[in-house]
């Protein structure tokens, strides 16, 4: 809390004009006294500052917040309108238009189709808006409220003991789980398979919650290394989701491994926490603006390489907002103090997003290759036919450059990791599905489509092998 000078008056002026959202409570001292025991403050309000008390004074100021509640998306649905080939220029201002407006919410976009997710009271406005401008669109999920209680029908707590009782952690992937229960995991196998995994943390995020990597090798000499991570942005469950599975998969399978792994399942941790807990299409790191209403910094913009170009805001309030300079955030900042500190020879950068299923390799930020783009095409072709291999008829990943085949987006990971630290393979992976459900993928996916992410991570270690 950043204290102002002064008298409690203009000290309290100071509070205010800082957070939007404050409010003064006056609570009488005697009151308090006399109600000591009854006295609880409702867990809606947050009380901001030190307890401050006038001299001969009966009464106890107190700066406090009214919490968000719980968002709801109760009539809301996601549209996906769709330009045709005379219209793509069209489609593109009326992207931007959304963009700097926030309304509708962007989802995902490429040159030829653009999904929305529209709130109930926006619905005609939008509908009419879209019909001037001639442009078609069908309704993808009527009732998004309805798909958000239905997505994940998690263990009871019941369950979830016998599970720890039975395993020695909670972590299963037939739901998705909340960070503790990850971290958990993670310092599982750390303690039980001490000599093929280790735990560090390489920072704490904006909340202070640890930033966990875990380091998976059977020791191999001149053993190639690579990077995965997941859940940078909060609301695509399935990243961390399909990134634990991999860590499952890799310490059952250590005597075969080829190659060091670090892996950083949660890198928003934070935001991935406010999504089950306020707003579950919550994407950014929950990082206060000074001067502005608004939370968060997109982490996937906020990378030390052309940042703040195409793609970008400056507005606190977007989604796409890219923070107030490279590396402001303490998320991404770890990771890159991780790199700067680290001897291991990296071979890959693999950071997993959702959703529209996509291999996707530099540059974002413009629709420009690096010259050593033949080799990403390759193996992402590669990591392609393996993912469908692995899947089946669903299971079809589009393969190219990140600013072509979906939009121009600068200071992602990717980049900087391909420019900066020069890892040979750097790409993100969009995982399931193509639409019929977005960020909002039923808990029955996750297993299919962490399949598909394994399978991507074996092709890219054989890559990395041969180089
Ligand atoms: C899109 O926006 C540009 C720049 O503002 C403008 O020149 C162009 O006419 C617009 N195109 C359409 C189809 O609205
Ligand atoms: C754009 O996205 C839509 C929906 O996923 C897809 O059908 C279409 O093929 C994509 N277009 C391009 C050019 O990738
Ligand atoms: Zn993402």
């Amino acid at each position: 809390m950043r204290k102002a000078g002064g008298s409690h008056g203009a000290r309290f002026v100071a509070i205010a004009s800082l957070l939007l959202l404050v409010v003064l409570a006056f609570v009488d001292a005697s009151v308090i006294h006399r109600q000591k025991r009854e006295f609880v403050i409702p867990d809606w309000i947050e009380i901001v500052d030190e307890p401050v008390q006038a001299e001969n004074s009966k009464t106890i100021q107190r700066a406090v917040r009214v919490r968000d509640a719980k968002v709801t998306y109760d009539g809301a649905q996601v549209w996906r309108v769709r330009s045709s080939e005379g219209q793509k220029d069209l489609l593109s201002n009326v992207t931007t238009d959304f963009q700097d407006t926030g309304l509708p919410s962007l989802w995902t976009r490429n040159d030829t189709t653009v999904d929305v997710m529209v709130r109930l009271e926006e619905i005609p406005r939008l509908s009419r808006y879209l019909k001037q401008k001639d442009l078609e669109y069908q309704v993808v999920i009527e009732d998004l409220q309805k798909a958000i209680d239905e997505e994940n029908p998690s263990l009871s707590e019941q369950e979830m003991e016998e599970l720890e009782g039975r395993k020695g952690h909670r972590m299963e992937w037939s739901s998705y789980h909340r960070l503790e229960d990850i971290h958990g995991y993670m310092d599982y196998l750390a303690e039980t398979f001490p000599d093929v995994c280790s735990v560090v943390s390489i920072g704490n995020s904006v909340e202070g919650r640890p930033l966990k990597v875990i380091r998976i090798s059977n020791g191999k000499a001149n053993a190639p290394a690579l990077w995965i991570d997941g859940g940078i942005h909060a609301r695509e469950w399935i990243s961390p989701a399909a990134v634990t599975y991999i860590i499952n998969h890799l310490v059952e399978n250590s005597e075969d491994l080829e190659a060091d792994y670090y892996i950083l399942p949660v890198a928003n941790p934070d935001g991935y926490e406010y999504t089950f807990t306020r707003d579950r299409l919550w994407r950014k790191n929950r990082k206060r603006s000074v001067g502005s209403p608004c939370t968060g910094v997109d982490l996937n913009r906020n990378f030390g390489y052309r940042w703040g170009g195409l793609g970008t805001s400056k507005d606190p309030c977007r989604e796409i907002y890219a923070g107030s300079g490279p590396f402001s955030e303490p998320e991404t900042n770890a990771i890159r103090y991780f790199f700067e500190a680290s001897a291991a020879n990296f071979k890959a950068y693999l950071t997993f997003h959702s959703y529209g299923q996509y291999i996707l390799y530099p540059w974002g930020y413009d629709k420009r290759v690096p010259p050593d783009y033949a080799d990403l095409e390759m193996v992402g072709k590669q990591v392609a036919a393996a993912i469908k291999k692995a899947g089946g008829a669903n299971s079809v990943y589009t393969v190219g450059n990140s600013a072509t085949t979906l939009y121009a987006a600068s200071g992602g990971s990717d980049d900087w990791a391909k420019a900066i630290l020069k890892i040979k393979y750097a790409y993100t992976i969009e995982l399931r599905d193509t639409g019929k459900y977005g960020f909002v993928l039923p808990a029955r996916y996750i297993t299919p489509t962490a399949k598909e992410a394994l399978a991507a991570v074996m092709v890219v270690t054989e890559a990395c092998k041969s180089l």
